[in-house]
């Protein structure tokens, strides 16, 4: 099948710089320097992992340019010459790994994208109008640069090529995507200025080329320098295409930059689902940006973006000529092999990214290292990446069959271990199964899939039907006893009436155990409870979502919901497709449920002209339902494990099972215990 992926394999040239194929990790900030900039040991880890795995070009995460420009608390600096012997750690680590590989530096400057607390300073931008994060964390009104300013900053772009060239970095990209300080000039919406940095086209893109010329004076002709853009912003009163078109020309004409790197989206809520898409997003949707940039220049390699994870998919992109070099971003924190996997037409074994942004976005929003939920070795490469033989070959059973379950059969057995996994059912999966059956969820099933297509390759015995119990599970006496049953939905005994027939739970109505009519009303703010809701309304059934929580952040009632979610750019695609299908009774509590209905109060108002709730008047109201699906508690499920301690020489809980969590902590317990039995 992979004889068909021809082109992706092809070397490519940025300059004079050869790159093994067309493969392209971009920049993507992992959390993982230190807070004084510095590179990690995790971070060298991480990023060696990679160049390992074949890719063409490794461009690590954003690299602040000077104090005042950071976006984040544990970003890499380049804008300290004492920071240049940290990244040569890097860079050598990474070309000792991968002497073909090249790995670039993305410079940054944030603008008004960030804080006070961040940087220590007050935001810099071109004009003074407050950022757009839609978590609402970005208040500060930045002060608007003077043009004295605005040349050191270029002055300091090119001091951080400089660095970055003396670290060893093969390349540096100048991130101008994004809206980020440069694309806060490109935009009319950010620049609001009358001087030669504000006003027409050419004043807004002026900075941009001068940071280019600057960069270019600093490094040399031969040195590769790429430059990213968006190729629409996405935003009511940002660029679009046809802008884009003219700024690419200008980067063009100016003969500075060896390729455009093409992404979109600023930091609005629409945007940062362009800027990373979650599962919901169309798989190569920014594909269209690509072949417009391009069409608009005549020699610059184009890079383009946008959940592309299918190598056959990359290869389409490039056979229709709308890039030069696919970026498959998360597709490689997910599977860093997969480059060495295409050129050995392994497709099959090719771990899927699913979009979820668990691992990736959900905690580099929160400042959190980055890890992936299929691949817990993301960020743990130091002390994961090489698997170690066990001192003693152990009989392991694994009881139950989800992800958690799968992951640490797979992993004990590559170690060598003798592995029976046990499922109840008659399919593997587990809740994965349910979390799949959601409109635009179907992703998960591409893990389930994989870690299916693993299993018999790495010796694990599956016995399908096979419930466990204490007896079973004696008589199989086992020397490790791994527990991934899960967790099931439990209805809270406080709710009053919780024990009407038309009471029941997500689970089993996903799994068509609970028939349901066609008034249905949920109770619960996590996203299985959205994602359930919005597939029963895809059955043409009048969906009723009901919240008491009572908060303002994105100024939005809807905002209660799916608070497990920390990635806005998930839970903003998630809302917006709900939204035109679900009546969402926010500031209503559950009184009680009846036969036929439930009885709702009101906790609150929101207030007509502000954003604001107010206590307003309390009322209590009937609604006419046919079923109530309540999704609040988890109970892990360990029955069947009754009698075992002291009886089987090593037991591990695993996953919900141990404590009920979300599916990336519940693979990372997998990757832990399989690794340390
Ligand atoms: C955790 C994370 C951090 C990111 N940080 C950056 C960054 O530092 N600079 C940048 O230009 N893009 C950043 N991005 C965007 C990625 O470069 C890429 O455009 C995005 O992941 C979409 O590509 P994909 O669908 O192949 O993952 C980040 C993405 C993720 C997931
Ligand atoms: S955490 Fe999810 S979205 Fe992020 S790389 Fe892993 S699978 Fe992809």
């Amino acid at each position: 099948m992979s004889e068909e992926i021809f082109l992706l394999k092809q070397p490519g040239k940025i300059n004079n710089m050869v790159t093994r194929n067309r493969i392209v990790m971009s920049s993507a900030i992992t959390n993982m320097a230190a807070p004084d900039g510095s590179v990690t040991e995790q971070m060298i880890a991480y990023y060696t992992e990679r160049g390992r795995g074949g890719a063409g070009i490794v461009n690590t995460g954003y690299s602040f340019i000077c104090q005042r420009g950071r976006a984040g608390k544990y970003q890499m600096s380049t804008a300290d010459d004492r920071n240049i012997p940290s990244m040569r750690r890097l860079t050598d680590a990474f070309h000792q790994a991968a002497p073909e590989g090249k790995i670039g530096a993305q410079l940054c400057h944030a603008g008004r994208q960030t804080t006070r607390d961040t940087t220590g300073y007050q935001p810099e931008a071109p004009s003074p109008i407050v950022g757009t994060l839609p978590t609402g964390y970005i208040k500060d009104v930045p002060e608007e640069m003077s043009v004295k300013r605005i040349h050191e900053v270029i002055d300091e772009f090119a001091e951080a090529a400089r660095r970055s060239k003396e670290a060893g970095f093969d390349l540096v990209e100048i991130h101008a995507a994004h809206g980020y300080l440069l694309g806060q000039f490109l935009s009319p919406f950010s620049n609001q200025r009358n001087d030669q940095y504000g006003g027409s086209f050419e004043n807004r893109t002026r900075i941009v080329l001068e940071v280019l010329e600057a960069v270019r004076a600093k490094v040399g002709p031969d040195y590769p320098v790429g430059i990213r853009i968006n190729g629409d912003d996405l935003m009511d009163g940002g660029y679009t295409l046809e802008d884009y078109q003219k700024v690419a020309q200008s980067i063009e004409d100016c003969h500075f930059a060896d390729y455009i790197s093409v992404s979109a989206g600023l930091h609005s809520p629409e945007g940062v689902a362009a800027m990373v898409a979650p599962m919901a997003m169309p798989m190569g949707f920014l594909e269209h940006l690509g072949a417009g940039i391009r069409s608009a220049v005549k020699n610059t390699p184009i890079f383009i973006v946008g959940r592309i994870k299918d190598p056959l998919h990359a290869e389409g992109i490039l056979q229709r000529g709308s890039a030069d070099f696919c970026i498959m971003t998360r597709a490689l924190m997910a599977d860093p092999d997969l480059p060495n996997k295409v050129m050995q037409n392994r497709l099959e074994d090719i771990r899927p990214c699913i979009a979820c942004m668990q691992g990736c976005t959900d905690r580099t929003w929160s400042q959190l290292d980055l890890t992936c939920l299929v691949n817990p070795v993301a960020g743990r490469e130091r002390f994961w990446a090489k698997l170690t033989p066990p001192p003693r070959k152990k009989r392991v059973l694994v009881v139950g069959g989800g992800p958690a379950g799968m992951e640490a059969a797979r992993i004990a057995a590559l170690r060598g271990h003798e592995v029976t996994l046990w499922e109840k059912s008659d399919r593997l999966g587990g809740a994965a199964l349910l979390a799949a059956l959601p409109p635009r969820r179907e992703e998960f099933g591409d893990f389930i899939r994989w870690l299916i297509t693993q299993l018999p390759k790495v010796g694990v015995r599956v016995s399908l039907n096979q419930p466990a119990s204490s007896e079973a599970v004696r008589q199989f006496a086992p020397d490790v006893l791994i527990a991934a049953t899960g967790a099931f939905p439990e209805i809270p005994k406080h709710l009053n009436g919780y024990s009407r027939p038309i009471v029941s739970n997500v689970y089993d109505t996903l799994s068509g155990k609970t028939q349901t009519g066609h008034r249905v009303l949920l109770v619960g703010n996590d996203t299985q409870t959205i994602e359930c809701a919005e597939w029963l309304a895809d059955q043409d059934k009048k969906v009723y979502l009901i919240s008491g929580a009572q908060t303002q952040a994105w100024e939005d009632p809807w905002s209660a919901i799916a608070q497990d979610k920390n990635s806005f750019t998930g839970r903003y695609v998630l809302m917006s497709f709900a939204r035109d299908k679900i009546e969402f009774l926010p500031f209503q509590m559950l009184k009680s449920i009846e036969e036929n209905g439930v009885v709702i109060s009101k906790t609150g108002e929101q207030h007509p002209c502000t954003t604001s709730v107010r206590i307003g008047e309390l009322e209590d109201k009937f609604l006419e339902v046919d079923n109530v699906i309540v999704h609040l508690r988890m109970q892990p499920v360990r029955e069947w494990m009754h009698g075992l301690e002291g009886v089987i020489p090593s037991i591990h809980l695993i996953g919900d099972c141990l404590e009920p969590r979300k599916a990336l902590d519940a693979m990372a317990d997998a990757g832990r215990v399989s690794r340390e039995i």
